[in-house]
């Protein structure tokens, strides 16, 4: 190989490398590189699936369900919110992924994770070799959470979901759950982990392990909120990750 081409590959490389850098963890590059063949073969099969009759009658029912939660008031929250947050992503995503709720950027967009916490997980979809267009992003309640709910333009203002909140807002994430029939649900730190298993356990004690919901497998992890204010916990989504990758590739976990 000339030396002009080395050093193409060896920028590409570089180039690739910087986009992962947010991460800083080593072992995400070896990862890539030893297994571009699996992210291939998940897009490839998400590609397949982009045409089938199954998919738009999908996509007409998560259609019909946004509508419905875009005008609900069944807990407090639906009064001060300013957008219902229903998800976004593919409507036959085999990846799911549940976070704890809307923020103040989600509440003013109508989309979940857009913030600084929704582009580390961003980043981290994207070194699993998908997009956000490939899995799907939903909340376990729909609408934002505010510790002062009389001032919806308040900065800091959020706070967990509660128990109630969750237990009557859950129904909406249950029909998502049943148009689109993920292979795999991550729950995202320990409220909608608590929402979907009603757990006992820290956070720290049960994410990595592999749970079920309603026959859906399940992994808790942390929140990408947690990773960024402490980066030492990302090699153990990475690690969590690694086990979805996994079975998204294998069926076996
Ligand atoms: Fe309805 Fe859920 Fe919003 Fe409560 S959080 S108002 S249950 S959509
Ligand atoms: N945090 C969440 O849990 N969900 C969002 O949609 C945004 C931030």
């Amino acid at each position: 190989m000339k030396q002009s081409e080395y050093l193409k590959i060896l920028n590409l490389v570089k180039i690739s490398l910087k986009e992962y850098s947010d991460w800083g963890e080593n072992e995400i590059y070896k990862y890539l590189v030893a297994d571009t063949k699996a992210s291939k073969s998940i897009l490839q099969a998400t590609k397949q699936k982009t045409f089938s009759t199954e998919i738009l009658y999908s996509k007409e029912e998560l259609g019909k369900l946004r509508e419905e939660i875009n005008s609900c008031k069944k807990c407090p929250l639906g009064e001060s919110r300013l957008n219902a947050v229903f998800g976004v992503g593919s409507p036959s995503a085999d990846l799911i992924f549940v976070g704890e709720g809307p923020g103040y950027d989600e509440d003013h967009k109508g989309e979940p994770f857009i913030g600084k916490a929704g582009h580390l997980l961003t980043k981290i979809i994207e070194a699993m070799g998908q997009t956000r267009e490939t899995v799907y992003i939903a909340n376990i309640v729909k609408c934002h959470p505010m510790i002062d709910p009389s001032n919806s333009e308040k900065r800091a203002n959020d706070r967990p979901p509660t128990p109630e909140e969750m237990s009557v807002c859950r129904n909406y994430l249950d029909m998502q759950l049943e148009i689109i029939k993920p292979k795999i649900i991550v729950t995202l730190g320990a409220s909608s982990t608590k929402g979907l298993l009603n757990n006992k356990e820290p956070i720290s004690q049960i994410r990595g392990l592999v749970k079920e919901y309603k026959g859906i497998k399940l992994m808790p992890t942390y929140h990408p909120a947690a990773l960024l204010r402490n980066p030492n916990l990302k090699k153990f989504v990475w690690e969590d990750m690694k086990k979805v990758m996994h079975f998204l590739d294998t069926r076996e976990i």
